[in-house]
């Protein structure tokens, strides 16, 4: 194990995905999800498409989701390199209904709530596809499915999404994996994390969950495992990358050092302005990314201004005019419509399609 790492990486710090229109993700994560843009800017590996930051309040590591917009990519497909699903964790368990209420009340189509896994949980489907659950633990399982059951005959009434609703953090993230052991040896060596169990997947018995994590936070990392799984594409309603967060430069460049020591590929660390970054790829291909917690969404913009208006890294300022020209010709081009028509959400929610397992001649029936 790699002794001086452990206990470096504190668990998520921003999921990056792919959206096809700007203001139907902007509506949808503010006045569907209740989160606050905290940054409206531009992809800095390619400048003249958005990049788009919703967290909470603060802008607090570990709460942001961000999208790239990309209307002319096709739409993704999960499977080994392209993520399933992410979490976001409800500080306490009688959010859940009432989220189910809300969502519904929007037309959102909604799958649960699940009591299975030592977790309370609701799915859900962004306008692009992008699987969402909303999660609560229920460690003792003193919540019943049937339970449940019982308060979806009397849901209760929800107008507005109240403060004990609020998405707090993320809870973990999901991609998918061909090697459960081949995972957690990567974690292990590379940055020190834990794997503190592989199991059966409730959703999908062929397949296995298994979990990489640290002390506070075992399972920040829930990948879907099976050696059946196949490639998957990044487009519009995927994940494009997953970022853990450390709290400075010196434990990212001893990451950075690590990776080249193991000789994995690495981006080396990039300047984001509002953080600093570091990407490499796991062994099915999923990217990465190590950041740094400062310096922060407050940079550049007051606490009360987050997210209000198009901003640019300094270096990229001489370059304004032509963004704000290209991205007012990319939206005359991609109309809006709201509310949109929401993808359903596949059932059982943490499946992949995996190919029907072959009946061999030795496996069939004499
Ligand atoms: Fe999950
Ligand atoms: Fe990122």
């Amino acid at each position: 194990m790699s002794q001086q790492l452990a206990g470096i990486v504190k668990g998520l710090h921003h999921i990056t995905l792919v959206t096809s229109n700007q203001e139907v993700n902007r509506r949808f994560y503010t006045e569907v999800l209740g989160l606050r843009r905290v940054k409206y800017t531009v992809n800095q590996d390619d400048v003249l498409h958005r990049h788009l930051f919703y967290a909470d309040e603060k802008g607090t590591t570990g709460s942001a989701i961000t999208f790239f917009e990309w209307p002319d990519l096709p739409k993704g497909l999960i499977g080994l390199g392209s993520p399933h699903h992410l979490a976001y964790s409800v500080s306490n368990i009688d959010a859940i209904p009432k989220w189910k209420a809300w969502l519904i009340s929007q037309g959102v189509s909604v799958n649960g709530p699940f009591a299975r896994d030592g977790r309370v949980s609701l799915y859900l489907r962004d306008p692009d596809g992008v699987n969402i659950e909303i999660t609560h633990p229920n460690t003792d399982g003193e919540i019943s499915q049937d339970y449940l059951k019982g308060q979806d005959k009397n849901p209760p009434t929800v107008n507005e999404i109240t403060h004990d609703m609020r998405l707090v953090k993320f809870n973990h993230a999901t991609p998918v994996s061909y090697d459960s052991h081949q995972t957690a040896l990567f974690f292990d060596k590379l940055l020190g994390l834990k794997n503190p169990f592989t199991k059966q997947n409730p959703d999908q018995p062929e397949t296995a969950i298994t979990a990489i994590g640290n002390d506070d936070q075992p399972d920040f990392l829930r990948y879907i495992v099976s050696d059946q799984a196949s490639r998957g594409i990044v487009g519009k309603g995927n994940v494009h990358h997953i970022a853990m967060a450390v709290e400075s430069d010196e434990e990212q460049q001893k990451i950075e050092r690590r990776l080249n020591d193991l000789g994995i590929h690495n981006s080396g660390v990039i300047d984001r302005f509002w953080f600093h970054s570091l990407y490499f790829r796991d062994p099915d291909g999923n990217l990465l990314e190590i950041a740094t917690k400062g310096p922060g969404y407050t940079r550049d913009e007051s606490l009360e201004k987050l997210g209000t208006s198009l901003i640019l890294p300094p270096w990229e300022e001489p370059q304004r005019s032509e963004i704000e020209r290209v991205l007012k010709e990319t939206d005359s081009k991609n109309p809006v419509t709201w509310p949109p028509k929401y993808p359903r959400v596949v059932s059982p929610p943490e499946s992949i399609v995996v190919p029907k397992k072959q009946i061999t001649e030795e496996a069939a029936p004499a």
